[in-house]
């Protein structure tokens, strides 16, 4: 099926596009007040999760309402350790939380090897719902949480400001995080070929503590184990599709990340821009990096933010605007309309002035 709009498509392989694709990190979500009926429906996030007719309503309604460039599935990183038996629950106003998270070695032994994949086909029936729903309009993005920040929250539990239990293990028992990553690094593989069966067009892995590691250790735990998932989507389960990596907090390892062999990389909104696009030169597509709170601000500041930030890269081939992380929930769904107005003008702008 040849996707009609292409611009995130051929910005993932650096080829010039008319204006760069705009996706944004939650689009769908708490900030729409049609998002909040259809969870309230649902009854609660993870049930909206399993409802795939809901879920893909969901996705849809950020592009019902702004022109964007590609939808993303509508799920969450953490269905994974919960099919591997850890019990994820959403505890109102705490985020998630796991029944049964990982307290020593012989946990991690215990983990299923087999069987995981039917327990996620829920999360395959939203992407075949909306894939019915966009046809072939619009790139489809599928995701996983990276290995390492699986591993995350199932040894911390819940989400906490520091992680230190997780780090803690990454200290104490190295060779037990290594095992872990190795089996999670498998089942993230299988979860995105899967997807990728179901029709998605890009996959992206989303390493949302992998900035909590000092150099050394990115290399060696994180950056590794997603290395080890694309090796294995490729090799073991023949999926071409390109692949994004999201490191927050991680650009000053660029070098290493293109070095893994992805398409793409995100950047967090601490990232210059400019100085990621000219050192990159066009070896991988760059996603970023508008500070998602800056579009809390009074809206007369949004346009003049954007410009100051992205009118040198915004017509540069390989560009792919977006969040520096996700949409926060108190974003007013007019700022939004700003903030892609502006890029759309500022493209345009660039290009008459032949940049
Ligand atoms: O971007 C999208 O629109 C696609 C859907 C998506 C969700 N979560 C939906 C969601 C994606 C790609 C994610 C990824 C995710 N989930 C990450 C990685 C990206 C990031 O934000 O760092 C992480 C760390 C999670 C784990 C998670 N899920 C947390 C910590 C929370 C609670 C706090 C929060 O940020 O809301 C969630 C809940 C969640 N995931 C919601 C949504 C729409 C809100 C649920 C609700 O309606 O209450």
């Amino acid at each position: 099926m040849t996707i009609e709009n292409q611009r995130f498509l051929q910005a993932l392989r650096c080829e010039p596009v008319d204006r760069p694709p705009i996706w944004l990190m939650r689009q769908a979500g708490r900030y729409l007040p049609e998002y909040l009926q259809t969870r309230a429906e649902a009854g609660s996030f993870m049930n909206l999760c399993r409802n795939a007719d809901l879920a893909s309503e969901v996705a849809m309604q950020p592009l019902r309402r702004y022109p964007l460039d590609a939808s993303i599935l509508f799920s969450d990183i953490l269905t994974i350790p919960d099919a591997m038996g850890l019990e994820l629950e959403f505890v109102a106003g705490e985020g998630p939380v796991f029944n049964k998270p990982i307290r020593d070695d012989a946990d991690i032994h215990a983990l299923p090897v087999e069987g995981v994949m039917p327990k996620l086909q829920y999360v395959f029936d939203v992407v075949r719902a909306m894939r019915e729903k966009i046809g072939n309009k619009l790139p489809i993005i599928g995701f996983s949480g990276s290995p390492w920040t699986l591993a995350c929250y199932m040894l911390e539990g819940q989400g906490t400001r520091d992680f230190a239990t997780a780090r803690r293990w990454l200290w104490q028992r190295p060779e037990m995080v290594q095992l872990l990553l190795d089996r999670l690094s498998h089942q993230v593989a299988d979860y995105l070929a899967e997807q990728a069966h179901a029709g998605v067009d890009v996959l992206m892995l989303f390493d949302t503590w992998g900035g909590l590691l000092d150099e050394p250790n990115y290399r060696d735990f994180s950056l590794r184990s997603m290395h080890r998932v694309m090796q294995d989507l490729r090799d073991r389960h023949a999926v071409q599709l390109p692949v994004m990596l999201f490191s927050k907090g991680c650009h000053s390892q660029v070098e290493d990340m293109i070095a893994s062999g992805c398409d793409g990389i995100g950047l967090d909104w601490r990232a210059n821009i400019d100085t990621v696009m000219q050192q990159v030169a066009g070896r991988v597509a760059v996603q970023g990096n508008l500070d998602p709170t800056s579009l809390l601000a009074d809206e007369d500041m949004i346009a003049p933010v954007i410009r100051a930030r992205f009118s040198k890269v915004v017509n540069k081939p390989g560009y792919i605007f977006n969040l520096g992380h996700g949409l926060l929930p108190q974003t007013n769904p007019d700022s939004v309309t700003t903030a892609i107005e502006t890029v759309h003008a500022l493209a345009a702008e660039a290009c008459t002035a032949g940049h």
